[in-house]
């Protein structure tokens, strides 16, 4: 049975949302293995515009059903809030949801860190400030606390007692929230779920269902905004690789595609290096064409072209089978557009960044290529073929517009053009 992944292959907001919602209808399970609430997954499905920051984009199957594994981390504030603006136009949905009792929650604690550490940087990272650094450093320095203790709150008591003790050393008056007030919060967070009748399970049990059926796997942030391999240190917290499938107990030598999502431009949202980026009104006018302002922050997503030196290190790094181009209508009308082929790096010419220590210094390379007004036209196949050659990686399908149903295979897009 199919097994698919879908990862950002830029510095996220490729439109992986809309991309796994059109892929959805043909799988039985769809599958978040990292991050938290920092992500924002946009749907338009049937008219009505969704945001998924923690769900994944289960919608228009009705018999499919949403894993949130344990490399995530739970916002369940954000995760009840999301349930119900879902419950209100499909009723039952909610049930539909599985979660691993693995998972660590970001506590309300986390989201304080968040601020008080990103007003505290000499440069800040331009964080979400939704608590994922943090939630993800207690994780790894064994301060933190999974699902399961919600299910034990003689457990719970004594562990947050103790991580509470920790933090009050770490922060003293800074800090703001009480253990009192952190535990009512979880219960309430617990009895809400439990309301809306959402379950629970662990990757043990569910290696068997998914293995005997069909599964996409939707990655969360791009390849340039990996712990590991991003341009760190600014990065999220987490793996945004299709390797993040670990964590629901998959191997990638198990998927059948890892598809690589990109924007038929960049967009970078937060601080760090961005090679080709753009300002003026050159800028302006795609962020205002894209609505490129950030699904979970409202920031200004900052612009720049396409960086094909970024693209081959994130196929080489991810591991993408194959490619879907999003947003190629907003650059419809530009005359001249432009293209990185290459970086300079220290005066050396490459073609694909060594390491992301390159990302830093790289001095971008460019050529242009004749603009389109349609994305049914001869100028964009060229584009499409260019980054084809250049990458060594297929562009399989292509995206033309926010919703669902505005995506076709690159087969079909050819065939159109040839009847023309
Ligand atoms: P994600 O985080 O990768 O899921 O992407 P976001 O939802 O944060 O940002 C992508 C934005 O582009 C959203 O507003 C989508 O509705 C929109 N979008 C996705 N694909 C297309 C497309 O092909 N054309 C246009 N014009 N908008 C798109
Ligand atoms: P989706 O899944 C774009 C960026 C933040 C910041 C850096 C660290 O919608 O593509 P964090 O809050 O994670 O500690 O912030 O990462 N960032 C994203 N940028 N899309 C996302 O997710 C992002 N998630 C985090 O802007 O620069
Ligand atoms: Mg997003």
């Amino acid at each position: 049975m199919n097994k698919m992944s879908i990862v950002g292959a830029q510095w996220g907001d490729e439109g992986k949302g809309k991309v796994v919602n059109y892929f959805s209808e043909k799988f039985e399970w769809i599958v978040r293995f990292s991050g938290g609430a920092n992500a924002g997954h946009t749907i338009y499905y049937k008219g009505r515009k969704y945001v998924n920051h923690m769900l994944p984009s289960i919608t228009p199957r009705s018999d499919s059903k949403g894993f949130l594994g344990a490399g995530m981390v739970l916002d369940l504030e954000k995760l009840v809030d999301e349930l119900n603006v879902l419950e209100n136009d499909f009723p039952g949905i909610s049930s539909r949801f599985y979660i691993d009792l693995e998972t660590f929650l970001v506590l309300p604690w986390h989201k304080e860190e968040d601020e008080i550490i990103e007003n505290m940087r000499k440069k800040p990272i331009g964080t979400t400030r939704r608590g994922i650094g943090p939630a993800y450093t207690d994780k790894v320095s064994r301060e933190g606390i999974k699902l399961y203790y919600l299910f034990d709150e003689r457990l719970l008591e004594e562990r947050l007692d103790n991580i509470y003790y920790l933090k009050k050393s770490q922060y003293g008056e800074k800090l703001k929230s009480n253990k009192d007030d952190v535990i009512e919060y979880l219960l309430n967070a617990r009895n809400n779920l439990e309301k809306l009748k959402v379950n629970y399970a662990s990757a043990v049990e569910m290696g068997k269902v998914f293995r005997s059926t069909s599964v996409l796997f939707e990655g969360a942030q791009g390849v340039l905004l990996d712990l590991d391999f991003g341009t760190y240190p600014f990065v999220t917290s987490s793996s945004c690789m299709a390797h993040g499938v670990s964590s629901v107990g998959f191997s990638t030598f198990e998927l059948d595609e890892v598809y690589g999502v990109l924007k038929a431009y960049t967009t970078r949202v937060g601080e760090g290096p961005f090679p080709t980026e753009i300002f003026g009104d050159e800028a302006s006018k795609i962020r205002k064409l894209g609505n490129e302002f950030g699904a979970t922050t409202g920031r200004p997503r900052r612009i720049g072209w396409l960086d094909l030196p970024a693209l081959r290190y994130a196929k080489i790094r991810s591991g993408l089978t194959g490619l879907v181009i999003t947003k190629a209508d907003v650059l419809n009308g530009i005359d001249k557009i432009k293209i990185c082929t290459h970086y300079e790096v220290n005066g050396k010419l490459k073609d694909t960044p060594s390491s992301s220590y390159d990302f830093f210094v790289a001095k971008p390379i460019y050529i242009e290529l004749d603009g389109w007004t349609d994305t049914n036209e001869i100028n964009f196949l060229k584009y499409l073929s260019f980054i084809q050659e250049e990458v060594g990686v297929d562009i399989d399908y292509i995206s033309y517009g926010p919703k669902t149903e505005e995506m076709c295979s690159k087969n079909h897009l050819v065939l159109n053009i040839h009847r023309k």
